[in-house]
C-alpha cells in the first residue's frame, strides 16, 4: 500500500514495486492520475483507492475496505506529503494542524490500522518518506521540518513495539528530489532560491524520484531483515556537506 502514489517519490515507488512482482494498492486524491500509474503498473492485482488523508478520522473505514477487497498487507510506504514555507509569525494552529495531517498524523493512523490483527502479514515492512530537513531544520519551515521529525520518532517506536509480530519500521529521508514537490518549493522561495548553495552541499546533484523509490524497495524487501527504527538519508551526500 503506497500514499502519494498518484506523483513524484510515490508514484515511481508503485511502479518500481509492481516490477519486482507485488499487487500495489494506491492511495491519493487525484483520481486521474492514480489511474495514469496504475496503468504503468506490470502485472495484476493492482487497486486505486482516492482518498484525501487529511481527514484523518476517515481513515480506520479507507483501510477496512482495503483489506477486504486487496487481503492482507505486506508493505505499507507513507509517501504523501505536503510542503509548506511560512514564517513563524505566520504559522497559524490550524495551518500547522493541517500539515501535520498529512504528513505524520495519517502515518500514525494508518500505522494502527493496518497493524491490527488478520491485517497484515508475517514480515510487514513500513517506511515513511521523511525529509532530510528533519535532521537540518530551515527558516520558514517549522510545520514541515516538525512533521518529518515526528516520522522519524515515531518509526522507532513503531519498530520496538511490533517487533514481536515480525514488523519493521523505517524513514527516508530524501534530500532534494526532482518532483512537484520541489517545483513548488523553488517557485515558494522565489528569488531567495539559490540552487548553486543548495547543490553544493547536495554535491552528488539533483535527486530523481527513481534514487529514493530503490531504496524504498530495499526496505520493503526481505533484504534489509535486518534494519529496524532507522532513519535513512537519501540526500547526495547533503548531510555530510
Ligand atoms: N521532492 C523533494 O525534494 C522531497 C525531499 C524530501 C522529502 N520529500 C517528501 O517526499 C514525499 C513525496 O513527495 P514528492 O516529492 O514525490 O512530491 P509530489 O509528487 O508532490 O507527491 C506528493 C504526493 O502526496 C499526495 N498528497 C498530498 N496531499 C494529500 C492528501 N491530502 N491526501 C492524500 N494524498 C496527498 C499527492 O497526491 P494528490 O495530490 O493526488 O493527493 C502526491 O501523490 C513527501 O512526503 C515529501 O514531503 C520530498
Amino acid at each position: 500500500m503506497i500514499t502519494g502514489a498518484s506523483s513524484g517519490m510515490g508514484a515511481e515507488t508503485a511502479i518500481l514495486c509492481s516490477q519486482l512482482g507485488a499487487s500495489v494498492i494506491l492511495v491519493a486524491r487525484r483520481e486521474e492520475k492514480l489511474i495514469e500509474v496504475k496503468e504503468k503498473l506490470e502485472g495484476n492485482g493492482h487497486i486505486i483507492f482516492p482518498f484525501d488523508l487529511s481527514k484523518v478520522d476517515e481513515i480506520e473505514g479507507l483501510v477496512k475496505s482495503i483489506i477486504t477487497e486487496s487481503g492482507a498487507l505486506d508493505g505499507f510506504v507513507h509517501s504523501a506529503g505536503i510542503s509548506s514555507t511560512r514564517p513563524l509569525k505566520m504559522l497559524k494552529p490550524s495551518h500547522l494542524s493541517e500539515v501535520m495531517n498529512i504528513n505524520f498524523n495519517s502515518f500514525v493512523e494508518i500505522t494502527r490500522c493496518i497493524t491490527k490483527k488478520n491485517c497484515f502479514n508475517d514480515g510487514l515492512s513500513i517506511v515513511g518518506v521523511s525529509s532530510i530537513s528533519s535532521t537540518l531544520g530551515n527558516q520558514t519551515k517549522t510545520a514541515y521540518c516538525a512533521s518529518k521529525a515526528a516520522m522519524d520518532a515515531v518509526v522507532r517506536c513503531f519498530a520496538k513495539e511490533f517487533a514481536k509480530d515480525g514488523v519493521r519500521a523505517n524513514t527516508v529521508c530524501p534530500g532534494m528530489i526532482n518532483t512537484d514537490i520541489y517545483e513548488k518549493f523553488k517557485d515558494n522561495a522565489g528569488d531567495s532560491y539559490d540552487a548553486e548553495v543548495r547543490m553544493y552541499r547536495q554535491y552528488l546533484g539533483l535527486g530523481e524520484p527513481a534514487d529514493v523509490a530503490e531504496v524504498i524497495a530495499f526496505l520493503l524487501s526481505n533484504a534489509s531483515r535486518f534494519i529496524t527504527g532507522s532513519n535513512i538519508g537519501v540526500d547526495g551526500g547533503m548531510l555530510s556537506s
